[in-house]
């Protein structure tokens, strides 16, 4: 495993074990943004959209103030929605329609949250100030990670 996939691991295993302690959705949505944006280098914005209504309204996050509610069908947060599956934009301004919260985001990863029945309750969405941040290994260790929130 390289550095930023040991890096995860140790991330993982502290908020399984810190998950013991409440169940509450939010509250564990809350913990993630904090140790992510703390211990991963380079996370400049690192919070969740939340699906309610048939919107996508900013939830728990750490860094710069963001968009309080995303423009339906527009942007990397809804494709995440759409398409049920992470979305890596290694440049924002090549992805058509990517909503600019703060002009120093250059790249990008959303990964959708299902609750226990399989239903999208919104997305991770984590930004970076660098070009080409993100990989595979931030896709399936991040998916790994939200599916903590509602087990
Ligand atoms: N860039 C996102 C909007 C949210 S901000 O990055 C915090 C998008 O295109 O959906």
């Amino acid at each position: 495993m390289d550095k930023k996939g040991a890096r995860y691991e140790r991330i993982y295993k502290q908020l399984k074990e810190l998950f013991k302690t409440s169940e509450h959705p939010l509250s564990r949505m809350a913990s993630i943004c904090a140790v992510l944006h703390h211990k991963m280098s380079g996370f400049f914005w690192t919070g969740f959209y939340l699906l309610e209504h048939g919107e996508l309204k900013v939830g728990p996050y750490q860094g710069p103030l963001a968009c309080m509610e995303l423009q339906k069908g527009k942007g990397v947060c809804w494709a995440g929605v759409e398409r049920a599956e992470p979305v890596v934009v290694p440049d924002v301004d090549a992805f058509p329609g990517h909503i600019a919260c703060d002009s120093r985001s250059k790249s990008e990863i959303v990964v959708p949250v299902f609750d226990d029945k399989g239903m999208t309750v919104g997305v991770l969405d984590i930004d970076s100030s660098q070009l080409n941040t993100f990989d595979e290994t931030d896709a399936d260790w991040l998916a790994k990670i939200v599916r903590l929130i509602y087990e």
